[in-house]
C-alpha cells in the first residue's frame, strides 16, 4: 500500500494518525449528533437560562439554535440581528409568540459600531444578567472589497470586531450569571484560509483583497477572541468556546448534495453550539474549539496562540476606541 502524496511517510504513521483521530473523536456525544439530540441530554442545563444569539434569520444556523434552545424552557431568549422583520419571522417559526415574555428581539448591525453600542445598551436595559452569548452572525466570502461605516473590511468587522465590542459591552451582565457565563464564538474550517493580518486587516485598502482570505482572517479572529476571553476571564468564572459548524448543506428533495464536500445538516452543524453553551462537563476545556459536538484540537496554531490572541485584543481595542481590561 502506497501513501505517496500524503503527509505520512509510513503505513505505521497513517495508522497512528487514524487511531489518534478516533481517540480525539471519542467524546460525550456521537459526532453526527444533532442540536436537538444534544439538547435533550442537556435539557436541565438550558432550563432557566438567559441566552442571547446574534444573527437569527430564518433558516440560518442561529435560528436552528434558537429553535432548539427555546424547546427547553430558557428563562429568556434574546435574538439580536439586523432586521426586526427577520427576527420576528424566526420568533414565529420557533413558536415564541405563544410566550412572548420569554423571547425578545434586538436590532444589531455589526457593520456599524454605533448600532453595536445601542444594542448592548438595550440588552442591559432588558436584563441585568446574561448566562449565555452565542456570537453566530456572520457573512461569508463577500465578493467585492467593502468597508464599514468605521472603515474596516466588512467581514473583519461583522464577523469579529462587532462581536468583540458587543461581547465586552455586555460582559458585566455575563459576569453576573449565577450559573457561570458562557460565550460561544462561531468560527469555521474556513479559518484555515488565513491568519489575521495584524499589520494590515484591510488588505492594503482592498488592493490585495481576496474574499476567501478575508473570510479566513475573520474566522481565525473568532478563535483568537475565544482564547483571549478564556485567558482573561476564566478566573472570573467565564467559559468560552469556538465552534466549527462544518459545511452545512440543505438537502435536496431527492436527498442529493454537492459531491466533494463532507456536508452536514443544519441540525448537526448546530450541535456544537449547544455543547459550547451548556455542557458543564467541558468546563475545564474552556478556550478550545468544538466540532461535531466534541472538543476538536485541529485548529491552526496561528488561530490558537495566546500571544497572537493578545495582540488581536489590543488591536481590536484600538479599532473600537475603548479598552477592556479585566485584571
Ligand atoms: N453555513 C455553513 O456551512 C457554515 C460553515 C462554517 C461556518 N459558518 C458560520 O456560521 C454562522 C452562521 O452562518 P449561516 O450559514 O447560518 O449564515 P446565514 O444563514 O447567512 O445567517 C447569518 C446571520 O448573520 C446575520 N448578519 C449578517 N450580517 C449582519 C450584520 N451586519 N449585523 C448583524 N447580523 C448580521 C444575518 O442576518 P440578515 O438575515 O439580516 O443578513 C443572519 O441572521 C456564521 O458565523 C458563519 O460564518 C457557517
Amino acid at each position: 500500500m502506497s501513501h505517496q502524496g500524503t503527509a505520512f511517510s509510513s503505513e505505521k504513521e497513517v495508522l497512528a494518525n487514524v487511531l489518534k483521530r478516533n481517540i480525539e473523536q471519542v467524546g460525550r456525544f456521537p459526532p453526527d449528533s444533532t442540536a436537538e439530540e444534544v439538547a435533550k441530554v442537556l435539557a436541565s442545563d438550558i432550563n432557566g437560562k438567559i441566552v442571547i444569539i446574534t444573527g437569527a434569520s430564518p433558516s440560518g444556523l442561529g435560528a436552528e439554535a434558537a429553535r432548539v434552545i427555546f424547546q427547553h424552557n430558557p428563562k429568556l431568549l434574546i435574538l439580536a440581528s439586523r432586521s426586526i422583520k427577520t427576527i420576528d419571522e424566526t420568533i414565529v417559526a420557533i413558536g415564541g409568540y405563544k410566550s412572548s415574555e420569554k423571547v425578545r428581539a434586538v436590532v444589531l448591525d455589526l457593520a456599524d459600531l454605533d448600532s453595536v453600542r445601542k444594542a448592548a445598551a438595550e440588552i442591559l436595559e432588558i436584563t441585568p444578567t446574561v448566562d449565555v452569548l452565542i456570537n453566530n452572525a456572520g457573512i461569508m466570502m463577500v465578493p467585492e472589497y467593502k468597508t464599514t461605516k468605521q472603515g474596516f473590511e466588512l467581514q473583519f468587522q461583522v464577523n469579529h470586531l462587532g462581536h468583540f465590542l458587543f461581547t465586552n459591552l455586555i460582559l458585566s451582565a455575563l459576569l453576573k450569571s449565577p450559573f457561570g457565563p458562557r460565550v460561544v464564538n462561531v468560527s469555521s474550517a474556513g479559518h484555515r484560509a488565513s491568519e489575521v493580518h495584524l499589520d494590515d486587516v484591510n488588505f492594503k485598502n482592498g488592493e490585495t483583497y481576496d474574499s476567501f482570505i478575508a473570510y479566513g482572517q475573520s474566522k481565525s479572529a473568532n478563535i483568537l477572541f475565544t482564547v483571549s476571553l478564556d485567558q482573561k476571564l476564566q478566573k472570573k468564572g467565564l467559559r468560552s468556546f469556538a465552534v466549527d459548524p462544518g459545511s452545512v448543506g440543505w438537502w435536496n428533495a431527492d436527498g442529493s448534495l454537492g459531491e466533494n464536500i463532507p456536508w452536514t445538516t443544519v441540525g448537526q452543524g448546530t450541535s456544537s453550539y449547544i455543547v459550547g453553551a451548556f455542557d458543564r462537563t467541558i468546563d475545564d476545556q474552556s478556550g478550545k474549539c468544538l466540532a461535531k459536538a466534541n472538543i476538536d484540537a485541529t485548529a491552526e496554531s496561528y488561530a490558537t496562540d495566546p500571544e497572537i490572541a493578545e495582540k488581536l485584543w489590543v488591536l481590536s481595542e484600538k479599532f473600537v476606541g475603548q479598552e477592556f481590561r479585566y485584571d
